[in-house]
């Protein structure tokens, strides 16, 4: 498969997932939770599917496109490893949804943040948060979901607190 084919894909299982989650969670009290801001357009996509939806977003370099970005209010910026830990103070309340998309070409790294998150998430859980992620995230308590039509397993990860 070709780079363009594998990007193309990876927006395809991104689309598939958050409109599956955006379903999975309307009745779910709390804010979402989206973890890497990047170009800004998975958190365009979550508020345009759920504009009453509280979005607090987390990220190091916030560098997106103008017309994606935050509000202040709602944009904590900085290390994950810096802004997760005590994050219910930001958020008040734990996450309906947390979208976790972070994964880079440092493979090593990547595994080692996304092994670091599966546990620094857990305060911002309840019973029912829907985690959807770039990577596989061994989250305890969880239970795995099924993807979304047409998304190959291991692309996207959907998993839920029971
Ligand atoms: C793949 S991009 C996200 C793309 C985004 N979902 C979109 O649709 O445009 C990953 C983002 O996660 C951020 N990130 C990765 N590791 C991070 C960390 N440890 N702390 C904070 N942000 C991090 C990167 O800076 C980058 O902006």
């Amino acid at each position: 498969m070709s780079r363009l084919e594998s990007a193309i894909r990876r927006l395809e299982a991104q689309l598939a997932c958050l409109n599956r989650a955006a379903g999975l969670i309307a009745d779910i009290p709390g804010p979402i939770l989206e973890l890497g801001l990047g170009n800004g357009r998975t958190y365009d996509h979550l508020r345009t599917l759920m504009p009453t939806r509280r979005i607090i977003v987390f990220e190091r370099e916030p560098m997106a496109h103008p017309d994606s970005m935050p509000p202040p209010e709602d944009l904590i910026e900085g290390d994950f490893r810096e802004t997760i830990p005590g994050a219910l103070m930001f958020t008040r309340s734990p996450a309906a949804l947390i979208h976790a998309d972070f994964g880079s070409g440092d493979k090593a790294a990547t595994a080692a943040l996304a092994s670091w998150l599966a546990e620094a998430v857990k305060p911002l859980c309840k019973t029912h948060t829907l985690i959807v992620s770039d990577q596989p995230l061994p989250i305890l308590g969880t239970t795995l979901l099924p993807l979304p039509q047409n998304v190959l397993e291991g692309r996207y990860q959907m998993q839920q607190m029971i």
